[in-house]
């Protein structure tokens, strides 16, 4: 078999019914919404691996730290012949992991975006060739049927994604991975941390405007894949720091009043001057929040680990 295996769980019609499905709820509620993982395109991903390499966006050279500092450790706790990564991305810091597990056999990366899944295995396979890299294209909000891949297994959610669901959906999420976790296997989790609100909002509005860019993407996935004619430029980015939800939101407020037509849904979208979507909330952590959140998932939390400057944490649990 080849090394590498790229698996689709849904029907590519599937992903287009759960668009429509998400910008019809969305889009004609108030206040106006959108899930963030529309925003992953090719074009996306490339955007987020920008915001990756900006000077205020902290989080992922603060993950990279404790994942250099702590990778051996991992290692030697889990002994994982399987990685599963969620949400994987270009799997750039993964590979500090991959360079510890000396024992591993099977990487499985999964997330939304087909293009980052193949540039990253292209990546790994070409520093790992011996590994087998099963990917899936999938959601790993809807439940995930993994490969019969040998165990233990190490479940790895990075980046501080889990920050980009609503509680109420991490708690759903969090039953779901401890589902995947036999007696023996762990979950590897990073979470962004509360910290001084001018950090956090940099992080979230850069001054070259990527992330700008990246937000305003989620509106050209829209125009191409459902036939809708959002002018980008009518739609100014913000992020702003909720202090009661201890969460980022990202929104693009109409700089005028406009109406959008949505062809495929046959849809006209009105929007006043001012009015906005929130198009993502990336919640900030504490201790104790994320030890009670997989508590009540039926996790423990056994190790903590943040970055020098207590940025940025990284935890490893096991099942209860
Ligand atoms: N883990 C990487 C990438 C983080 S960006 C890092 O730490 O840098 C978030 C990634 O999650 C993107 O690659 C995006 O495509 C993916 N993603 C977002 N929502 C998803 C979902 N519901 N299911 C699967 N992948 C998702
Ligand atoms: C993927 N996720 C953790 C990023 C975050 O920081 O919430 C997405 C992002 N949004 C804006 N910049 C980066």
């Amino acid at each position: 078999m080849s090394p590498f295996q790229l698996t689709r769980t849904l029907p590519e019609d599937a992903t287009e019914a759960a668009l429509r499905a998400d910008v019809l709820h969305g889009l004609t509620r108030m206040p106006k919404e959108l899930p963030p993982k529309w925003f992953y395109d090719a074009r996306g991903s490339d955007l987020f691996e920008e915001i990756t390499r900006l000077p205020e966006y902290y989080p992922t050279r603060a993950e990279r730290e404790i994942l250099l500092a702590r990778a051996d450790g991992i290692a030697a706790a889990t002994g994982a012949r399987t990685l599963v990564e969620l949400g994987s991305g270009s799997s750039e810091k993964t590979r500090h992991l991959l360079d510890a597990l000396t024992e591993l056999e099977s990487y499985v990366p999964v997330d939304v975006s087909e293009s980052a899944l193949t540039g990253a295995a292209e990546a790994l396979l070409a520093e790992h060739p011996e590994l087998h890299v099963h990917a899936l294209i999938a959601d790993f909000t809807r439940g995930l049927a993994l490969p019969g891949t040998p165990g233990p297994r190490l479940v790895a959610f990075l980046g501080g994604t889990i920050g980009n669901l609503l509680p109420g959906e991490r708690a759903v999420f969090l039953r779901s991975v401890r589902s995947l976790l036999a007696p023996g296997d762990a979950l590897l989790l990073g979470t962004d941390l509360v910290k001084d609100e001018a950090v956090l909002v940099a992080a979230y509005d850069d001054a070259a405007g990527v992330t700008a860019e990246f937000n305003r993407n989620v509106l050209a996935v829209i125009n191409r894949e459902l036939g809708a004619d959002f002018p980008l430029e009518h739609f100014a980015h913000v992020a702003l720091w909720n202090a009661e939800e201890e969460w980022i939101e990202m929104r693009l407020r109409a700089r005028e009043a406009l109406t959008v037509k949505i062809r495929e849904l046959d849809l006209l979208v009105p929007f006043e001057a001012g009015e906005e979507i929130r198009t993502e909330v990336s919640a900030k952590f504490r201790q104790e929040g994320v030890r009670t959140e997989l508590a009540d998932a039926g996790l423990k939390l056994s190790e903590w680990w943040t970055d020098g400057e207590g940025r940025f944490a990284l935890s490893l649990s096991t099942a209860v």
